[in-house]
């Protein structure tokens, strides 16, 4: 058994600084759990620590900064990182990265929300890619996906092995479901629009071998503040989906999530964490959070839910 650092602290790494991976995401590879996340300190955008059991986490390195190299490709993008006001570099807004590996190009891949740092209007997709999970990442750009708006958003692969990028869309209204190219570089098809006029955002997925089954959770929107989560499932990215049922209590437990990991435990049984942020608020210039991480359990219906434990053991 291991006990995760405190729930509602901002977690350590190894030299005993304050994790800064908001609104993140993590990635299983070469028995290393990478763990990208905002961090919107200085010049950086995103960092990554990594980690083998989920307590020791070794800060590797800020992947994308005002400084990152920034290439065109195949898709029209913008490629600003930055603005310039007065001869200053002005920060864009990069939220919620995502990363996955790519096996056929041996490429990892991020795509995250970007905003133009001054309100949310842009709303926008961006993507960036790196030879190695924890390397310096490379900026390719920001679009709207066939026109769309994209605010928060996920990664997610499935069981028939297909990408799908989600992502809050119509004003946050809609959650649009995209399938990716093979590369991962750009949407393929606009699978599904979930939750039509609902206000779903902070999306994440899993999938349950088990009954055969892919969970969303998500929460509402309103702002940095927390509030009601909901889990819905289906058999099929783009089947029929569940009606969302609540998931947490009425804040989530002062949390929105981030993602879910499925973590195996040596015994082989597989649990599902929600790792989720608890905001700051707006007085917080970093708009950092705090981590909340639970370990989600099913009922005789198969629907998810969490029970509140101050330091999880796994
Ligand atoms: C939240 C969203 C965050 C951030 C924030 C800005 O609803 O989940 O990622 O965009 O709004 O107000």
């Amino acid at each position: 058994m291991t006990r995760l650092q405190p729930n509602g602290t901002l977690w350590t790494d190894t030299d005993g600084n304050s994790i800064h991976a908001h609104g993140g995401h993590m990635l299983q590879y070469d028995g290393w759990y990478y763990w990208y996340g905002e961090d919107r300190r200085d010049n950086i955008y995103v960092s990554v620590y990594r980690s083998k059991n989920l307590v020791d986490w070794e800060f590797r390195r800020h992947i994308l900064t005002t400084e990152s190299l920034c290439e065109p490709y195949r898709v029209r993008t913008d490629l600003a990182l930055f603005h310039e006001i007065n001869g200053q570099k002005k920060k864009v807004n990069i939220e919620r990265p995502k990363v996955l590996y790519n096996a056929k190009t041996k490429k990892f891949v991020m795509w995250a929300h970007y905003e133009n740092g001054e309100n949310y209007l842009d709303a926008r997709a961006c993507v960036a890619t790196c030879d190695t999970p924890d390397g310096d990442f490379i900026y390719h750009g920001s679009f709207n996906p066939y026109g769309n708006m994209s605010r928060d958003c996920t990664l997610f692969v499935d069981a028939q092995n297909d990408a799908y990028f989600v992502s809050a869309s119509r004003d946050n209204a809609d959650l649009a479901v995209y399938r990716l190219t093979e590369d991962y570089m750009n949407v393929d098809r606009q699978v599904h629009t979930l939750f039509q006029g609902e206000f779903r955002e902070a999306p994440a997925l899993f999938y349950r071998r088990e009954n055969g089954k892919y969970y969303l959770l998500s929460s509402w929107c309103t702002g940095w503040n927390p509030n009601q989560g909901t889990c819905a499932s289906s058999h099929k990215m783009n089947g029929r989906w569940s009606l969302n049922y609540n998931f947490g209590d009425k804040t989530t437990f002062d949390s929105q999530p981030a993602f879910v990991l499925p973590y195996e435990k040596e015994n082989g049984e597989v649990v599902f964490l929600y790792f989720a942020d608890r905001w700051g608020g707006n007085g917080d210039k970093y708009f950092t959070s705090s981590y909340v991480v639970l370990p989600i359990r099913f009922d005789e219906y198969d629907h998810a839910y969490i029970k509140w434990c101050d330091a999880c053991e796994i």
